[in-house]
């Protein structure tokens, strides 16, 4: 028998180490009720690394992460370090783990489950049945360009200062993983920039179609402006199939789409790397929301999009995909059965806390496990 899979698991701050925990009960069960088992790490990142080591996030985790076979990243952010300094910010967990291990496509997938195409603030005509993929550039773009900073000008004044860079093999690389998952969907893809304004997205452009034309002649490609790709997610979301854009633009995009599908709770990820010479893939999952300390410790954080997330785990990275199925499935009956956390609660359905969804799709699996 093969050596368990390395699983890191960084649960973060405010709802991450909640919603974390339901992902645990799931695991939990996977050991008892079907035999698998991971060989699980834990460790700190975010505000709860800066309260224990004064960084958030030590050389020690980093290392963790490129050695484990996959992260499964909770949320980072708290406001008690708001005033700690640019460079003791939680958020540069995450940051620095996708940078360190070049974690560059984050493939966001806003779906709508069918009992839940009421719980959008959209007409359910409007999104019912929508199933689209994000794919965001993570290690490039206006987060990370040079120069940056804040400068005091000689009048007294400050000027800060963020630079949007891409260069032709980091806009290659991403809109290849977009190609190819396209081939697997619907076969189209939305590449959104704004090249009418910014140098990058006129680049962006130019190498998203010379790439199609040498290499995916066979998938649809279409072009559109970030600005209205807002609009359009608003106005006919299923026009969509994989949209393909850079840092900032898939940041926004994607918390727009997330309401689509009901709440931003509901939302997994999947960032991925290039694979190395022995074939690993650097992968790291985590749901698109934030550690959301307006609802943190309350128990009414929606723990989906975590549980989703270690979903798309198990599916990209341990190629489990009766597993990964078994766990979406478990999800949609729950939803099918009227639970609901307060961020898609609506009459005439069935409220739950944190815990409560957890046990839920637990119990659930379990009866999908007998009847399978
Ligand atoms: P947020 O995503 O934390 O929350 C936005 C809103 O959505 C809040 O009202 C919150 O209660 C709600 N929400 C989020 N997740 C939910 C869930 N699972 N269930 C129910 N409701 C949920 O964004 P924010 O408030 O702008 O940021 C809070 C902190 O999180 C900031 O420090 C930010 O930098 C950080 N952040 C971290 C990540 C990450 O770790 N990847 C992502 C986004 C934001
Ligand atoms: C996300 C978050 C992060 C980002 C922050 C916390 C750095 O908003 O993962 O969507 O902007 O990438
Ligand atoms: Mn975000």
């Amino acid at each position: 028998m093969s050596a368990p899979k390395k699983l890191l698991i960084l649960p973060g701050d405010g709802i991450g180490p909640e919603i974390m925990n339901e992902v645990r009960r799931i695991m939990d069960w996977m050991a008892q009720a079907r035999g698998i088992r991971f060989d699980v790490s834990d460790d700190l990142v975010g505000g709860a690394s800066l309260a224990v080591h004064g960084q958030p996030i030590t050389q020690d985790v980093i290392d963790a992460a490129r050695a484990a076979d996959a992260v499964l990243f909770g949320s980072v952010g708290d406001p008690k370090w708001a005033s700690a300094g640019f460079d003791r910010r939680p958020e540069i967990a995450i940051l620095k783990l996708r940078q360190e291990l070049g974690l560059f496509a984050n493939l966001r997938p806003a779906k709508v489950f069918d009992s839940l195409a009421d719980a959008s603030t959209l007409k359910p005509e409007v999104v019912r049945g929508l199933d689209i993929m994000i794919v965001r550039e993570t290690v490039g773009g206006i987060y990370f360009g040079t120069p940056r900073g804040i400068e005091t000008l000689a009048d007294g004044t400050r000027r800060g200062i963020n630079t949007e860079v891409y260069t032709t093999p980091e806009i290659e690389r991403v809109a290849r993983v977009a190609f190819e998952l396209a081939r697997k969907r619907d076969n189209r893809v939305c590449s959104v920039e704004k090249c009418n304004v910014m140098e990058s997205g006129l680049l962006w452009k130019e190498v998203v179609t010379d790439l199609h034309a040498r290499e995916y002649p066979d998938v649809q490609l279409t072009h559109m402006l970030a600005d209205n790709c807002a609009m359009q997610l608003v106005r006919n979301p299923r026009q969509f199939d994989v949209i393909v854009t850079g840092n900032l633009f898939g940041d926004l995009l994607s918390d727009l789409a997330s309401m689509l599908t009901g709440s931003l709770g509901m939302l997994p990820s999947a960032t991925l790397g290039a694979k190395g010479e022995d074939g690993r893939m650097p992968a790291l999952y985590e749901p698109i929301h934030g550690s959301a300390p307006d609802i943190a410790g309350q128990g009414k954080a929606n723990p989906l999009a975590q549980i989703l997330s270690f979903a798309m785990l198990l599916r990209y990275s341990f190629d489990m995909q009766d597993d990964a199925a078994l766990i979406e499935q478990a999800v949609s009956n729950v939803l099918d059965r009227g639970l609901r956390t307060p961020d898609i609660m609506s009459a005439g359905r069935t409220e739950v806390n944190t815990a409560g969804m957890g046990a839920a799709v637990v119990e659930e699996l379990a009866r999908l496990n007998k009847a399978g």
